[in-house]
């Protein structure tokens, strides 16, 4: 195939694809070959990469509709879905929503999973193995979802779900019963992670209470290791409410650190606020202000249809959509800027993009587009090349 006058990364060239890899990649126009499929114009990307979503709880919401619309209430509402959860139940669900990923040209996608079903981890760490061989790479994140300083046996089964092979150690801090207990929360999550050897991502701050300061903490511990680029702090909406000069402070620790920040537009701008009368806070976390100072910032998609948000179709692209207009990026550069996230940090706990260079095995992403601009506002479907 021949993908002709397209746009990578800002400038027009020429790329032919064969038998699963990049044969020519050429700033001038490449002459077709006979009977080539010829692919005109457009624009074309690496796959997306998903950096945090809930596959044991999508496709949930219709059962467990979310009156209040708070966090609170999605935990209390899928603590009692995960009673009745099967293996076959939760697989069913995970595979259609991939296939839901695959079609908006989403292949990499770390979850998270409750770590209160050990089903439930089970189920997808099985299906990690199940889907490396339709090219789709899955992390597993162990997630208590309910604390693991709370209740007796939380800890116990957290740890577990790490032993059987989860990618990555979560927590949830800001829901600890205290501030201390989420500090240690942190710092537990954290030996855990060295203690297997495993990445660190989480639920950080998710609240517009503006004393929730563990993203702070997870930043210490970072640098403390050395770990830069092991760690996500994700949501940290805190930060929104948070005073300007501790905010100037914490993001200058989380580029120092190394820490990369997840935010979660479509979520978090249903979910926070709900204290407030008027003004309502948008509550997402800072993007401007991270990009400004050097952070690195991915967009997840968080839920599709769960008990958080009965919404969401894992198009990437609607979560940057969500963050664009929320966090009012609408400059050009930082239009492009949130698209290409998509395609660019959203990868790095994946191990960073695929290059799109002569050489490098596809499959990569064509879109019938002028640019970022039209595709961020379009919103289309890719074709999947190679
Ligand atoms: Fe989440």
């Amino acid at each position: 195939m021949l993908i002709h006058r397209t746009l990578l990364d800002g400038a027009l060239c020429d790329l032919r694809v064969e038998e699963g890899r990049i044969t020519a990649l050429s700033a001038a126009p490449l002459t077709p070959l006979p009977g080539e499929e010829v692919l005109r114009g457009g624009l074309v990307s690496p796959p997306l990469a998903e950096p945090h979503v809930h596959l044991d709880a999508a496709l949930l919401g219709e059962q467990a509709p979310n009156l209040s619309g708070t966090l609170r209430e999605g935990i209390a509402n899928w603590a009692r879905l995960r009673e009745a959860l099967t293996e076959q139940d939760v697989l069913d669900r995970a595979r259609r929503t991939l296939a839901m990923y695959r079609r908006w040209g989403c292949l990499r996608v770390r979850t998270h999973v409750d770590t209160g079903s050990e089903l439930a981890v089970r189920a997808l760490l099985a299906l990690r193995e199940e889907v490396r061989a339709q090219g789709v790479q899955l992390q597993v994140v162990a997630f208590p979802q309910e604390g693991i300083l709370r209740a007796p046996g939380r800890r116990e089964a957290w740890e577990r779900a790490v032993e059987l092979g989860c990618d990555a150690v979560g927590a949830i801090p800001h829901f600890e019963r205290c501030t201390e207990e989420g500090w240690e929360t942190v710092r537990l999550a954290f030996a855990l992670a060295e203690k297997y050897d495993r990445l660190v991502d989480l639920h950080c701050d998710e609240t517009d209470d503006p004393g929730s300061r563990n993203l702070e903490v997870a930043c210490v511990e970072t640098l403390k290791r050395g770990w830069a680029g092991r760690v996500i702090a994700g949501h940290c909406t805190s930060l929104h409410s948070q005073e300007n000069p501790y905010a100037a402070k914490v993001i200058e620790l989380v580029t120092h650190s190394g820490v990369q920040i997840v935010c979660n537009p479509l979520d978090n701008v249903v979910l926070q606020g709900r204290y407030d009368s008027y003004p309502k806070r948008r509550g997402l976390t800072r993007v401007d202000q991270l990009w400004a100072a050097g952070a690195s910032v991915g967009f997840g998609h968080d839920s599709v249809m769960d008990p958080w948000y009965a919404l969401g179709t894992a198009n990437l692209v609607d979560a940057a959509y969500m963050a664009v207009h929320v966090c009012q990026l609408t400059s050009q550069e930082q239009m492009v800027r949130a698209v290409r996230t998509l395609w660019t940090d959203n990868h790095r706990c994946f191990g960073g993009q695929p290059s799109i260079v002569e050489g490098a095995a596809t499959p990569l992403l064509w879109w019938e587009v002028a640019d970022e601009v039209e595709l961020l506002r379009t919103r289309p479907e890719p074709r999947v090349v190679g």
